[in-house]
């Protein structure tokens, strides 16, 4: 008997960390290597790091979302959800210490879909049972300097190559209708059925049939 879409999120989420990027296609480059985390190895400063780089990369789109604003405390609640992992680069300089290139924050789960399929006057089971397993980008952000220099493809590619292998239906994720150049990078990438979502300054947008 296959699975159902529940059992595959779930097989998702109990995978051991050390095999489940396993059979991926990982490298970088000889000086730049990444590390998957969940909450439970993801260093309190990498952490720290990462929620402030969500800051002064976005600060002033969220501050300007009047639906949305800054708040550390809620950026930080939403970066630790119980299933977050994290997939971190790393340069190492010769002779310097290692430098923090950008992350990917993302979760296996169930999710509405992101396209036409459904009726939206339909009932609240309708619509859990329109629910699919997706791999969902949470955050992808790079450090200034590595930006515009294949990282981001580098990481998206990851997270179809792991929805893939874990039999979820779609890539989704949300960005600000303001964040011209992510959406002019997601649009490269042919991400392109996009969502209103509930929230007027953001929209969603998915890639579906990665299996
Ligand atoms: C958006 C972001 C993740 C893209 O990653 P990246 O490594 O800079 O993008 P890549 O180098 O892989 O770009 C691939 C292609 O996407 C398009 N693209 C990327 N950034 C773009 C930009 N600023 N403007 C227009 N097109 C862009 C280009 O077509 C690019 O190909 P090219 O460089 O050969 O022209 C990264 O710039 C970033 O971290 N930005 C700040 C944080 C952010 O907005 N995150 C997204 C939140 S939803």
């Amino acid at each position: 008997m296959s699975p159902t879409d529940v059992e595959l999120v779930a097989a998702a989420n109990s995978t051991p960390l050390g095999s489940l990027l396993e059979n991926c296609q990982t490298g970088l480059s000889p000086t730049i290597s990444s590390t998957l985390y969940n909450l439970q190895t993801l260093p309190s400063e990498t952490l720290d790091w990462a929620l402030d780089l969500v800051k002064r990369n976005l600060y002033e789109q969220y501050a300007a979302a009047k639906d949305t604003g800054w708040s550390s405390k809620d950026k930080l609640a939403e970066m630790t959800e119980e299933n977050a992992l994290y997939v971190v680069a790393t340069e190492q300089r010769p002779g310097g210490p290692a430098e923090k290139v950008g992350f990917l924050y993302f979760q296996f789960t169930m999710e509405d879909s992101c396209d036409d399929e459904g009726d939206p006057e339909s009932s609240d089971q309708e619509s859990e049972d329109r629910q699919a397993p997706v791999i969902y980008c949470y955050e992808l952000q790079l450090e200034t300097g590595y930006q515009r220099r294949g990282f981001g493809t580098y990481f998206m590619d990851m997270l179809e190559e792991l929805g893939s292998k874990y039999r979820m239906r779609k890539s989704m994720l949300t960005v600000f209708k303001s964040n011209t150049a992510a959406i002019a990078f997601y649009q490269k990438r042919g991400l392109d059925r996009w969502n209103i979502t509930e929230q007027p300054s953001t929209a969603e947008a998915c890639r579906a049939g990665l299996v």
